[in-house]
């Protein structure tokens, strides 16, 4: 089947530093492909790349098999690329219903806010708070509602669980569920190994800039893959 989304050759990095030499990564139609690696091993620098927020110095970023690397972000964006950035990419001094409603327009208003509220009911409750007082569970959920609304065809989340308690990463790993459910392809970079790996259809391991292993979650399951690669024991 031809990826939605296909990484060929990527190289990229800051200044002198070539951090990304040469990736090749794909995701299906509808598939959760789970990225994961090390710190600094690179995973938010590809995430990045491909979005647009850090050029391509060589090789193809392809969306429908059209190559979108010379591209803005922006336009990727409308293309059907939707990057929810480590940090969260959330407005704080604006309320969760300028967050959600500024990336669509009036037409489609009421649809949008009705599918995040339905999604994230605790959103629903407090649609004239402003972004940078909700709790960190609450701006994480936001931030994958503003995903959600602009209707992409392919997710990067980049550590979306980072430092949210069990029971909100249960919401968060809900929502990126539902979102498979809806046929939209994921690329998710986790910091819960077993997480990602549970929704996941493939598994990438980025390691300094290359990737290292490709495969199915039934081939990691020995964890052999992970102590090699991850320094893991899991
Ligand atoms: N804006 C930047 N300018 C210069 N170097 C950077 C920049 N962002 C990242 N780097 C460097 O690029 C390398 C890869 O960083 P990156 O953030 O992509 O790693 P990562 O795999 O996402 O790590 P983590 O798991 O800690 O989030 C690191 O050596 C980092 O110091
Ligand atoms: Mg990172």
């Amino acid at each position: 089947m031809p990826a939605l989304l296909e990484v060929t050759g990527l190289r990229s990095g800051y200044g002198r530093n070539e951090v990304l030499h040469g990736v090749d990564l794909r995701v299906p139609p509808g598939a959760a492909v789970a990225l994961l690696g090390s710190n600094g091993a690179g995973k938010t620098t590809l995430l990045k790349t491909i979005a647009g927020l850090v050029p391509a110095r060589e090789g193809h970023v392809l969306l429908r098999g059209t190559p979108v690397e010379r591209r803005p972000a922006n336009a990727r964006a409308r293309a059907g690329l939707c990057l929810i950035p480590e940090g969260r990419g959330i407005f704080r001094r604006l309320t969760v219903r300028e967050n959600l409603t500024m990336q669509v327009g009036r037409r489609h208003l009421n649809g949008t806010l009705e599918k995040a509220t339905a999604r994230f009911p605790r959103l629903g409750e407090r649609m004239n708070q402003l972004a940078g007082t909700l709790s960190g569970g609450e701006q994480q959920m936001l931030a994958l509602a503003r995903a959600l609304v602009t209707d992409p065809d392919v997710v990067l989340a980049d550590e979306l669980s980072v430092g949210l308690s069990p029971v909100i990463v249960d919401v968060i790993f809900e929502a990126l569920a539902g979102l498979r459910a809806e046929g939209k392809s994921l690329l998710l970079v986790e910091q819960y190994v077993e997480r990602a790996i549970g929704i996941a259809d493939y598994v990438y391991i980025l390691q300094k800039g290359e990737i290292v292993f490709v495969g199915e979650p039934s081939q990691c399951a020995s964890g052999v893959v992970f102590a090699r690669y991850l320094g893991a024991s899991a």
